[in-house]
Order: structure tokens, then C-alpha cells, then sequence
């Protein structure tokens, strides 16, 4: 049987991700490449951790800011949207910030645009005086419109903000934005950018005072690690000294040339690659003197 949600033992940590959507498949292939593991619960809803003392809560992904500042969750991979205007709003209600973004996670990119129907011509926020915006942003909006002077109102929507005005329900909208897609489809442009997004993970604005403070403290140290690996490659060969000073050069935008001795007098050398190394960055180095090349994929690091 799961634990009550809210009320277990603090000796475990609980993060919350998104259930189904977006950020649901890469927040969990990230916490598992962080060695982490569950026991499937039939609810789907609680996942009891096997590996590490840190449990799953599969929830919708605009419930896990709330879940955070009330303490049901200790963390949360969330997009930095969700968390800006959750935290936009308790601004605005005069509460104190309840949670921070503790690392960007580097996937679940998209942005907060305007759009406004084809037909329009933008020229600038100045043109939103009087017009109806809906939006399932609205304090992140109001925030805007404001810093930007402009008296607009502001059509809270939960969701199918973007055939808004074809309904005649608003002038324009302001929504997230990935491919594209859904705007095209609705005879809608982009045409202002509000807030650039991805997932993060995110955690409450103070610190835990028990056992949780470790297990987050180990968790964040593997994400940083698998974060860093993501397009690391180690690269592998031997060489002649005299072929150093040229290799060197083909190399200097990777990290430093680790030389050890070798057979017969040659170099064993190695570096780390940021991104991908090419085939034909491997023949330049055939070319300068390279011999026995190989690229290895970098699976786990302390650094
Ligand atoms: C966003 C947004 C659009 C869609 C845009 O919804 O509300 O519907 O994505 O994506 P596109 O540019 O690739 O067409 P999201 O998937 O974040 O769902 P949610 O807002 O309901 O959580
Ligand atoms: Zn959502």
C-alpha cells in the first residue's frame, strides 16, 4: 500500500513529475539515467522508489508547483512557465515565493508568445491598447503589459487558447509555442516573445532540515553529472611526438591532451570532446599523425 500522500515519514524525498504530456517520458528517463528505480503502483499515480528512498508522484504538470510550496512534494520537474506564473501569482496575491528553479534540465523547450491572427500587422506592444489577450498566463501577462504600459485585458482560459479568435472570445492570444503547429493551424502568428521555457527541476525556496537535505543533495549532484555527459565523447589514439604540436592544433577546442607513455616510444593520448566528433575530424587527425582512433561514449562521471 502507498503511503498516504502528505502525510508519510520525512526520511524519503518525493518528487512530482508530470504524468502524461510533454516533460512525462524525459523526466523519467532522467531520474532512472540518475539511478533511480520504481516499483510500479497499480494507481500509476505513487511510485514507490526501489533503488534510493526517493518515491514518484505523477501529477498534472500545473499542480506541481502547489504541490511544492505545500510540502507534499520536495521536488518537481516542471516547465519554467508553469513555475514563473505560479510564482507570478502568489506575487500577486502577496505571498511569499514558495519554490526556485534548481537546475534547467535542458529539454521541454518552447516559448511564450503572442499571436495574433494572420491578418494582422505587428507593429509593436503599443498596438495591444484595448485589445482582449487570452491566456492561461495570466499573471506572467499581466506582468508584461504592465512593464510595457499597455492597457490591455487580460481572458483567463485553461486550455484552447488559441481558437479564442476565431470564437470572438479575444483580439489575440498569448500562449506556449513549440513547433509552431497548433498556431498555423488557427490561422495564428507569432509575434512577441514573452519568456523562453524548458523543464526544470524545481524545489521549495528554503532548505529541508532532515534526511531529505542529503537525498536531494546526492540527486542534483547525478543530474549535474548526466546533464554534462549528454554530448560528451571521450576521444582515444596513439601518436609520434612529433605529430603533437599538430594534433594539439586540431584539438584545441577540446578539453586538455592527456599523454602517456605508449609502445615503442609513441604517445597514448586522450581528451574529452564537447558535441559530436565527426568522421572527418577523425581523418584530419589520421591525417596529422593519429593513429588507432576511437570515440567513446562517456556513461557516468563525479565531477
Ligand atoms: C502547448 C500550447 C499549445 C501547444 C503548442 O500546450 O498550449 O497547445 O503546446 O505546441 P506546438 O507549437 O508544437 O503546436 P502543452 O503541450 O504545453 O499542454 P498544456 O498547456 O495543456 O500543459
Ligand atoms: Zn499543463
Amino acid at each position: 500500500m502507498s503511503p498516504p500522500i502528505g502525510t508519510a515519514p520525512r526520511d524519503r524525498l518525493r518528487i512530482a513529475i508530470q504524468k502524461s504530456g510533454r516533460l512525462a517520458e524525459p523526466a523519467r528517463s532522467l531520474l532512472a539515467a540518475c539511478g533511480l528505480s520504481w516499483r510500479e503502483s497499480r494507481d500509476k499515480l505513487f511510485c514507490y522508489g526501489e533503488s534510493l528512498p526517493v518515491d514518484l508522484l505523477l501529477v498534472r504538470d500545473d499542480d506541481i508547483p502547489g504541490l511544492i510550496a505545500d510540502g507534499v512534494c520536495d521536488l518537481g520537474i516542471v516547465g519554467r512557465n508553469e513555475l514563473d506564473e505560479q510564482a507570478g501569482e502568489r506575487i500577486r496575491n502577496g505571498l511569499p515565493p514558495a519554490y526556485r528553479a534548481l537546475r534547467g534540465l535542458g529539454f521541454g523547450q518552447c516559448r511564450l508568445m503572442l499571436a495574433v491572427p494572420d491578418e494582422w500587422e505587428w507593429t509593436g506592444p503599443a498596438q495591444l491598447q484595448g485589445t482582449r489577450i487570452a491566456t492561461s498566463y495570466p499573471a506572467i501577462l499581466a506582468n508584461w503589459l504592465q512593464a510595457e504600459g499597455v492597457d490591455a485585458q487580460v481572458v483567463e482560459l485553461s486550455g484552447s487558447v488559441e481558437i479564442a479568435p476565431r470564437l470572438g472570445t479575444a483580439d489575440l492570444i498569448c500562449d506556449l509555442v513549440s513547433s509552431g503547429a497548433t498556431l498555423a493551424a488557427n490561422h495564428l502568428k507569432p509575434v512577441h516573445n514573452l519568456l523562453d521555457s524548458e523543464a526544470v527541476l524545481a524545489g521549495p525556496a528554503g532548505a529541508f532540515d532532515d534526511v531529505r537535505a542529503g537525498l536531494a543533495q546526492m540527486l542534483l549532484r547525478r543530474v549535474d553529472g548526466v546533464l554534462q555527459l549528454k554530448d560528451r565523447k571521450l576521444l582515444m589514439f596513439n601518436a609520434e611526438r612529433e605529430a603533437l604540436p599538430a594534433l594539439e592544433r586540431l584539438l584545441q577546442d577540446a578539453g586538455p591532451l592527456v599523454q602517456l607513455p605508449g609502445a615503442n616510444g609513441a604517445l597514448s593520448l586522450q581528451t574529452m570532446c564537447e558535441g559530436a566528433v565527426s568522421w572527418q575530424q577523425l581523418e584530419e587527425l589520421e591525417r596529422a599523425g593519429a593513429r588507432g582512433l576511437m570515440v567513446l561514449a562517456v556513461e557516468r562521471s563525479l565531477a
